[in-house]
Formats: C-alpha cells, sequence, structure tokens
C-alpha cells in the first residue's frame, strides 16, 4: 500500500486540519495510508509521529491551529546530521511522497528534501498570503476577517471619543492583511511595508479629514512598516533567537506624531497579533484547504511531485516548487490601487 507523510511548518493559521483531513480522506479513497510528522520537519528529523486516519481527522475541519504541532525548522539548512536523519527517517517508514504545507520558507525547505531524495508536494499556507505562484493562501481570508472585525470593532471608540485609533496588523513583508482588512474595514489610513512611511503625511491627512468634520481616523499599518528615513522594522527577540517577531510599529507611529504636534492627537494603539492566526478557519478557507489537501494526495499518487498545488485564476493547479521557493509575493497592483480610492497613504 503507498504510504504519504504529511507535516505542518512555519507559524499556524487557521486552516491547516481542514487540509490534513483532506488529504486523509483522499488518500483512503485511493487506498493510500497517511502518517502526520509532529512540528514540521522536527519530527521527520527525530521520528515522531501520528497515524492519521478518517476517525481522528473528521472533527478537525474546523478547528484552528494543527494537531500535528508547528514549527519552522530547516534540517536542511545547515545541519548534515539532522537532513541524514530526516532522510533516514523518512525511508525507514516506507513513504512514497511527503506532502509539506507551509509558507515561503518551508517551501525552500521542501525543495530541498526535493532534492536529496524525498518525492515532496507543497500546500502553502500563511496568513499573509505572499507565497509565490498561488492567487492565494490558507488562512489569509480568515485572517482579513478577523481583523476587519476588530476594526469594525475599534471604529466605535474611534468615533465615540474622535479618536485616531491605529490598528497594527501582522503582514511580515507585504501588506497583504492591512490591505484588504483596510478595505473590508473601511480604513481611512492604510500603512504597509510596500512603502516606507512618510509621518508629515500621514499628519497632514488626519488635519484634513479633521477639517472636513470627522474628528476620528482610522490608520491601519502593517508591522513589517518601515519609516523614511529610518529602515528599520519594529520588534523583539526571545532570548537566544535571531528570529524577530514583529510589533511595535504601530506605537512608534503614534510617538511619531506625537513628536510632530505634542497633545493634539487622541492616539490610541491597538495591536490586534496573534488574533489573526487563531480560532475556526472561514468558510472559504476550509473549502480551499480541504481541496489543496485532496490535491496534493492527487499530485503525490500520480508522480507529480516536486510541486506545490496552487489557486491561480481560480482553478487548482500545480506549481513548480522551483518558482517558489526563495520567493516572495508582492500584494496586487490592483488590489493596491483600488484600496487608495478608499484610503490614503498607500501607493503601488
Ligand atoms: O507569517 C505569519 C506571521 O503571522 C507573520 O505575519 C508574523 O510576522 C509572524 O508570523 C509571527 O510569528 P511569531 O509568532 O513567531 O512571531
Amino acid at each position: 500500500m503507498t504510504s504519504i507523510g504529511i507535516m505542518t511548518c512555519g507559524g499556524d493559521c487557521p486552516g491547516l486540519n481542514a487540509a490534513i483531513r483532506g488529504a486523509v480522506f483522499r488518500a483512503r479513497e485511493r487506498d493510500a495510508t497517511v502518517i502526520g510528522f509532529n512540528y514540521g520537519f522536527e519530527g521527520l528529523v527525530h521520528d515522531k509521529w501520528t497515524a492519521l486516519s478518517r476517525q481522528n481527522t473528521w472533527e478537525i475541519l474546523n478547528r484552528g491551529g494543527s494537531i500535528l504541532g508547528c514549527s519552522g525548522e530547516n534540517p536542511f539548512r545547515d545541519n548534515p546530521e539532522e537532513a541524514d536523519a530526516a532522510v533516514a527517517t523518512f525511508k525507514k517508514h516506507g513513504l512514497d511522497s511527503l506532502i509539506v504545507i507551509g509558507g515561503n520558507s518551508s517551501m525552500g525547505t521542501a525543495l530541498r528534501a526535493e532534492d536529496r531524495g524525498i518525492p515532496i508536494v507543497g500546500i502553502p499556507k500563511t496568513i499573509d498570503n505572499d507565497v509565490e505562484g498561488t492567487d492565494i493562501t490558507i488562512g489569509f481570508d480568515t485572517a482579513v476577517a478577523t481583523a476587519a472585525e476588530a476594526i469594525d470593532r475599534l471604529r466605535t471608540t474611534a468615533e465615540s471619543h474622535d479618536r485616531v485609533m491605529i490598528i497594527e496588523t501582522m503582514g511580515r513583508d507585504f501588506g497583504w492583511i492591512a490591505v484588504a482588512a483596510g478595505i473590508a474595514g473601511g480604513a481611512d489610513i492604510t500603512l504597509t511595508p510596500e512603502e516606507p512611511i512618510d509621518v508629515a503625511a500621514v499628519a497632514q491627512a488626519i488635519r484634513v479629514r479633521q477639517e472636513r468634520g470627522m474628528e476620528f481616523t482610522i490608520i491601519v499599518i502593517g508591522e513589517g512598516a518601515t519609516f523614511k528615513g529610518e529602515d528599520v522594522q519594529y520588534g523583539s527577540h526571545l532570548p537566544g533567537e535571531r528570529y524577530l517577531h514583529l510589533s511595535g510599529v504601530g506605537a512608534a507611529l503614534a510617538d511619531h506624531l506625537e513628536a510632530l504636534e505634542p497633545l493634539r492627537w487622541k492616539l490610541t494603539v491597538s495591536v490586534i497579533g496573534h488574533l489573526q492566526r487563531g480560532g475556526p478557519p472561514s468558510a472559504y478557507d476550509r473549502v480551499l484547504a480541504s481541496r489543496f489537501g485532496v490535491r496534493a494526495v492527487d499530485a503525490a499518487l500520480d508522480g507529480h511531485h516536486g510541486n506545490m498545488v496552487a489557486m491561480r485564476n481560480g482553478k487548482i493547479t500545480l506549481t513548480p516548487l522551483t518558482e517558489v521557493a526563495g520567493k516572495l509575493k508582492a500584494v496586487d497592483r490592483d488590489l493596491m490601487k483600488d484600496a487608495y480610492t478608499f484610503t490614503e497613504s498607500i501607493r503601488s
């Protein structure tokens, strides 16, 4: 019987479990078995796994996070012993292929695994929606809905107290969430990593609104945004970690505005952070993830490894991992242009 491994890599997002379930259901339909490695490639290196069946995946469709656990471990980067261990585990289980559910850096790891003889099929996931080669990733739709709801809720306070409400969304390298949630939540100003922020222009936009009688302003800012002339991303390192956890650009904007005109603005900052990554997936994400899971198994069983399942122009298709790895997908220019109709201070 054909056996397939599956894992969830990088940060969690809504829809991972739906993708696992989709893969398990399709595998069973095609007489294959699936085992899940725990914590991404870490599970493959240390041979930590869970047998998956329809029984233990039936109920996980609407559950956030991943029943397998997530990690961004990359044994193929600079650890030859771990890379050998990963290959050995794959062989030990007699697996025919491995489905890697991950974001852009995990697709890079997946390509290295493929180069080491592990036949890979990728499934793109990340709330950031910045994976190259697919129009949309698992988790983005839910994150945008969560961020838009947060804006709705913060708006009532902004309106009632004439506040300048700064709402910091996730989105490490590009402003997909900020731009989409900005449209959906009716932001007045949207600031993204694509364009360094001109604080004077932001202040002017707020003033113009006030002159027109709109005392409150909703500013949505992507966590990866930078200020003109500064070129630094705001965040912090956990002890011993090289990885920068982003957070704080919203507070920095408040500081910059305050410095420009002390005591002029009633500034309030909300960082919605990991709320965007948690909770049940939207109906759209459940459908997308389920279908990606099904098609990943088809690709694995039909010999189309070395590819990532992808949504392109409304159709599910395959994109070679070589076209995905090491790349990031910037916000669509048309989306940026359309968003500019509703918000100040973003450019395409
Ligand atoms: O890539 C998804 C994402 O949520 C980014 O938007 C964010 O910068 C990052 O992950 C946060 O990761 P962590 O929780 O490890 O800081």
